[in-house]
């Protein structure tokens, strides 16, 4: 691929114009949803065992695509420790960051998201991308060794989201009427990818995004607000609404590939990133994938599919080789 440059170093030269790849001239600031009071339903986790509970659930699947999880039971401290860590290894010297940079041919690592041509315009944020689980694809070479901290707070982190997620598609599945141990045996041994994004500060930050507008090719993404600086938007009734986290929340949304399963019951929605003026954003968005060696497509009962069935490895080499943009798996998998 195509290289690009660091967007740290590159907000670091505090430049007044910042290269046009960078500039959008199609942003839709104008469009965000002036309703202060619009925000994702919040879905208690401690009270999922009751009926009304689930039923909120499923309209914040169905309607939304976004909720907030309250009390789900990650420890605070591990959840801090995450966040520091992330921190600190952002805010490392270049040399060190660079330790655990993308080598051509690899998604994990340092770097930058899939650059496909030089027309493309570029995201105002650098990622660590890494595969957290099932352990034996994780490639330690990319995993920063600095701060020393950083291996053990992401290898809990990962079996505790793991927790989470299978407890939420134990549900999704009910709630669709899905059987749910022939669902819980995709995931069980899931492909969980973890993105930390970091977005440098921007002179003109109204004129860039953080991340392009797309729907996640994931089954289920859980994202952590890494600091408490605000930039998620997800589009809504043709509008962008802004995402306020409530500390200690994660916010979850579902992927194309429940989307897909659902039979288009369940939606994965478009949303985007946004980038501040004078302050960094940090983020670490958890992607929950189904295991190889089994097939996407509908998995509810139907007897019109909207979408392809086709083995995961060809979905994963679809998504693996191109822009993720808008929704371009849905797009690639409609009937
Ligand atoms: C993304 O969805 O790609 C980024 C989410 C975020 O940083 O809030
Ligand atoms: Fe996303």
């Amino acid at each position: 691929s195509l290289p690009v440059e660091n967007v740290q170093t590159l907000a670091a030269k505090n430049l007044k114009n910042i290269p046009s790849r960078y500039i959008r001239p199609e942003f839709e600031s104008d469009m965000v949803s002036a309703e202060e009071s619009l925000q994702i339903p919040v879905i208690d986790m401690s009270k999922l065992d009751h009926d009304d509970e689930q039923t909120k659930l499923h309209f914040a699947c169905k309607d939304w695509g976004f909720f907030q999880l309250i009390n789900h039971g990650i420890p605070y401290e591990l959840i801090e420790q995450m966040k520091a860590d992330a921190r600190e290894f952002f805010h490392l010297p270049s040399e060190e960051r660079m330790a655990c940079a993308q080598i051509t041919g690899h998604i994990e690592g340092y770097g930058q998201v899939f650059v496909i041509s030089d027309e493309q315009k570029l995201d105002w944020s650098d990622m660590l991308f890494l595969f957290g689980l099932p352990v034996q694809l994780r490639d330690t070479r990319f995993w920063p060794a600095n701060p020393p901290s950083f291996r053990a707070t992401l290898d809990k982190y990962t079996m505790e989201l793991h927790k989470v997620m299978i407890q939420l598609m134990k549900l999704i599945a009910k709630n669709l009427g899905m059987d749910p141990e022939t669902l819980l045996s995709l995931f069980e041994n899931e492909i969980q990818a973890i993105k930390m994004n970091h977005y440098p500060p921007c002179a003109e930050a109204s004129k860039v995004l953080g991340a392009s507008p797309h729907s996640d090719s994931s089954a289920l993404t859980i994202l952590l607000h890494a600091n408490e600086v605000e930039g998620l938007q997800i589009k809504r009734n043709q509008k962008w609404v802004p995402v306020k986290p409530i500390p200690g929340a994660f916010t979850v949304n579902i992927g194309d590939v429940i989307e897909i399963m659902s039979n288009g019951e369940y939606k994965s929605v478009l949303h985007r990133a946004v980038v501040n003026g004078d302050k960094e954003r940090l983020s670490i968005a958890a992607f929950h994938n189904q295991k190889l060696g089994t097939q996407v497509g509908p998995f509810v009962k139907t007897n019109k599919p909207l979408y392809k069935t086709i083995p995961v490895e060809e979905f994963r080499r679809w998504k693996m080789t191109s822009k993720q943009d808008g929704k371009f798996m849905i797009r690639k998998m409609e009937l």
